[in-house]
């Protein structure tokens, strides 16, 4: 493309505010803002990301914003995981001819999350001739690195991923990891039914958003959901005594499995726990096939790289196909920062 991407930001929380911050250093016009009702709307987008200076666009209230009048080419959805919680924001920025740069899990694969919704999605993509993408951290971590994995086999029998996750590395706040209870009694786990967690089983993608890169005919997609619970303290910087006792929630474990009718299965061991001394978050991937090959990501900035993933990825999806279009259909991400080297702030 020509000209920088234009952007409007969905959801101005921590990552609609780490990519509101990237593209003002990157010189990307910010042509809108929408965030729920409250404090932040009707001030300036730059006070707000903690610029120290105005960048002319005013927080709108998303539920009676103007989209009509929107002059951009994609907007950045970053409020909610569900696509049903979500959906209001792809009516509104698909309605007004945007492409669409999602962060949540679910939107990465929605046809396996939500087929009714998904079918929707695809219909306002193409009626609107706009691409619809869910993107973050999973893209070159997960996603990329095990279709990567996978490329020197002449034959595969199956796939699997091994990875650690520090649920603090990628959260702001305690309420966040308290999604999947996370500090609370394992009882909590159990009342909340996180084992059905929506979101969470989301997981189930990982594998299967890889054999359907490679080709494969997937037949179905499961995800478990377990708790995590240590025998010895933890540290954490979400508490002023710093450190979470003994016996509580302290992560959860997913256990994917994605079946394909040419009989080579995906299988994941996915750990999103409190660190223990030592631990590194990882992505850990091994190919049984012809020849044997293993991968592993190391990422030690997560939540600059779930920012960096889909902030690079925004060029890609303004020039897909319309339709929803997965990052596994738009080749390796690239970065962005040759073309658009920082212009400060
Ligand atoms: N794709 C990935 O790999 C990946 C990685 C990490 C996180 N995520 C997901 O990314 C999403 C955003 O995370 P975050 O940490 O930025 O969350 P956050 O800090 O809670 O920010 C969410 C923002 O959206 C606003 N909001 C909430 N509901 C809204 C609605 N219905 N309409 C309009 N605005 C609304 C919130 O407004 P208030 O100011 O009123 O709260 C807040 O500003 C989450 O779903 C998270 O799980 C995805």
């Amino acid at each position: 493309m020509a000209h920088p991407p234009r952007i409007a930001i969905y959801g101005i929380g921590q990552y609609g505010m780490m990519i509101a911050r990237l593209a003002a250093d990157r010189g990307w016009p910010i042509v809108a803002a929408f965030n729920r009702a409250g404090p932040k709307v009707g001030h300036d987008l730059g006070r707000v990301i903690g610029l120290g200076r105005d960048l002319g666009v005013v927080i709108q209230d998303s539920e009676s914003g103007d989209y009509a009048g929107l002059d951009a080419d994609i907007g950045v959805v970053t409020h909610r995981d569900l696509l049903s919680a979500n959906m209001p924001a792809y009516r509104r920025l698909m309605g007004a001819g945007l492409n669409v740069a999602c962060h949540g899990v679910q939107s990465y694969l929605p046809q396996s999350n939500d087929p009714e919704l998904a079918a929707e999605i695809e219909a306002l993509a193409q009626c609107n001739g706009v691409t619809f993408t869910g993107c973050g951290i999973w893209d070159m971590s997960r996603i990329w690195a095990g279709i990567l994995t996978a490329g020197p086999c002449t034959e595969i029998r199956s796939i699997h991923i091994a990875s650690l996750t520090d649920p603090e590395g990628q959260c702001n706040s305690i309420e966040q990891i308290r999604q999947y209870c996370i500090s609370l009694p394992v009882e909590t786990f159990h009342e909340r039914g996180i084992a059905r967690n929506a979101a969470a089983l989301a997981k189930k993608t990982i594998p299967e958003m890889v054999l359907r890169a490679l080709g494969y005919t997937v037949l179905e997609s499961t995800a478990t959901i377990e708790p995590v619970v240590y025998d010895v303290p933890v540290k954490t910087k979400f508490v002023p005594e710093g450190w979470f006792e003994p016996g509580l929630v302290m992560g959860v474990r997913f256990r994917c499995e994605t079946t394909t009718a040419e009989g080579v299965t995906g299988t994941g061991l996915i750990d999103q726990r409190m660190f223990l001394p030592g631990d590194v978050e990882h992505m850990f991937w091994e190919v049984d096939g012809t020849p044997r090959n293993r991968t592993r990501v190391e990422r030690l900035d997560s939540a600059h790289a779930t920012a960096g993933n889909l902030f690079n990825r925004i060029p890609d999806i303004i020039a897909a196909r319309p339709g929803i279009v997965p990052v596994y259909e738009m080749g390796p991400l690239k970065t962005t920062a040759v073309r658009w080297p920082r212009i400060g702030r």
